[in-house]
């Protein structure tokens, strides 16, 4: 094991100093779990946190003393879900900073809230010649939605191409982006590479050709500070499951004036103003984009999981985690025959490699079991292994919960994957 022994991981026994490692991960109940002895060493963040006591206490406390339907009930009890509900909603506002509640529609994650801007703000605006543009590294979320409707509609898929770096080419984004560009849909940090796209500078170009921007925000809400009004996007969408909240709820900021035009995405109660046999009004966003009773419990939970995020201030969640991201990249980098895929000067703590000769699948296999869950395979990002002319990869993801002992654990359990298969 002489490869084991000269990696170089024995440099740094204690953590960073601003980091309170083991109050944070005792809020997280799940990283107490032992698999075969083994504790949990848990780093598949970017395919969903894991949830912290608050979190699942939100949930547990709604349905045991607050269960009524909201916006529906003049009784205390509907009163009263309406009124943790309606907070959540603010909360999302306040964590995306967006102007008002209003453009805060409640969906059930980002790919939902990609699927209703393409079907909503696209089909009266986007037609035969018109062209949507996403970048080569986009989640299939934000690839297929777009496919189906360029192909009902009879507008044209643009593709933004990217280096070897996995950085999207300026040069060829400003010459995809014309007067013929409707929308350009585009990930602010890449689940796959961890690239983290300037989105500002996209916004500003867009806008100086009359395109309109949706950002993909899955995987930075819960790296990043999100500011939609400092980055000028006109849709935003986000997943709970990925910032420490329930799965099945998510948000898509909209800026008011453009969800007020949009007609419905889908139809019934909640989101009509008045219905009778000749004509159905509707009511004003958001609810005109929420029929039917929503995930009450799932918005109350993300509304506790963005004041769990909040106690933490934003650049020592990053700092933390480029930490783990510098040291993961260290360790691997040291290891022959394995290739860092996603080499971007700014990333966020996302880490995929490819190891010469091991199958992704493999690597992950072993890496189980020793109790380290990690992502192998092409993450939803099947266009982009093609570019890179990779069937897939492994994947570390990192979150706030997790420590150096765990990247050094898992890097060390890479290492024993190439003495295993002799590669
Ligand atoms: N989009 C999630 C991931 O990257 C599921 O793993």
């Amino acid at each position: 094991m002489d490869l084991l022994k000269s990696l170089p991981l024995e440099h740094a026994e204690s953590q960073p100093t601003d980091w309170a490692e083991e109050a944070v991960r005792a809020d997280f109940p799940i990283l107490a779990t032992h698999y075969n002895g083994q504790q949990l060493v848990y780093l598949d963040s970017a395919s969903t946190t894991q949830k912290p006591q608050s979190v699942i206490d939100a949930l547990v406390a709604y349905y045991w003393s607050s269960n009524a339907n909201v916006h529906r009930g003049i009784y205390r009890l509907s009163l009263e879900a309406t009124r943790h509900f309606d907070a959540a909603r603010l909360k999302v506002m306040s964590f995306l900073n967006a102007r008002e509640a209003g453009e805060i529609v409640f969906v059930r994650g980002s790919t939902e809230g990609i699927n209703l801007v393409a079907d909503s703000f696209g089909r009266h605006r986007v037609g035969p010649g018109d062209e949507i543009l996403v970048s080569a590294m986009e989640h299939h979320a934000n690839i297929v939605p777009w496919q189906v409707f360029c192909e009902r509609q009879g507008a044209k898929l643009q593709v933004a191409p990217i280096d070897d770096q996995g950085e999207l080419i300026w040069d060829e984004l400003n010459r995809l982006i014309t007067d013929r560009t409707k929308l350009v849909a585009v990930v602010h940090v890449s689940n796959t590479l961890g690239t983290i796209n300037p989105i500002r500078k996209i916004v500003d170009l867009a806008h100086q050709r009359g395109a309109v921007v949706l950002v993909d925000g899955a995987q930075a809400a819960p790296h990043l500070k999100i500011d939609v009004q400092s980055l000028g996007c006109d849709f935003y969408v986000i997943s709970g499951h990925k910032v420490y909240g329930p799965t099945g709820i998510g948000a898509l900021y909209g800026k008011r004036a453009l969800l007020e035009a949009m007609p419905p995405y889908q139809t019934g109660g909640d989101m009509i103003r008045s219905v009778s046999w000749d004509r159905t009004t509707y009511n004003s966003p958001p609810q005109k984009f929420e029929a039917g009773t929503p995930d009450i419990a799932g918005a109350i939970g993300l509304g506790a999981a963005i004041d769990y995020l909040r106690k933490f201030p934003v650049e020592a969640i990053a700092g933390h985690e480029h930490d783990l991201l510098v040291r993961a990249t260290d360790g691997l980098s040291s290891i022959p025959g394995l290739r860092i895929v996603g080499q971007a000067a700014d990333k966020a703590a996302v880490l995929s490699f490819v190891l010469d000769g091991v199958h992704p699948h493999d690597i992950g296999t072993v890496l189980d079991q020793r109790g380290i869950a990690v992502r192998s395979g092409h993450h939803c990002t099947q266009p982009l292994m093609d570019r890179l002319g990779v069937p897939g990869t492994t994947r570390m993801s990192f979150g706030l919960y997790n420590t150096r002992a765990e990247v050094d654990a898992a890097v060390r359990a890479v290492a024993e994957v190439k003495e295993l298969f002799r590669c």
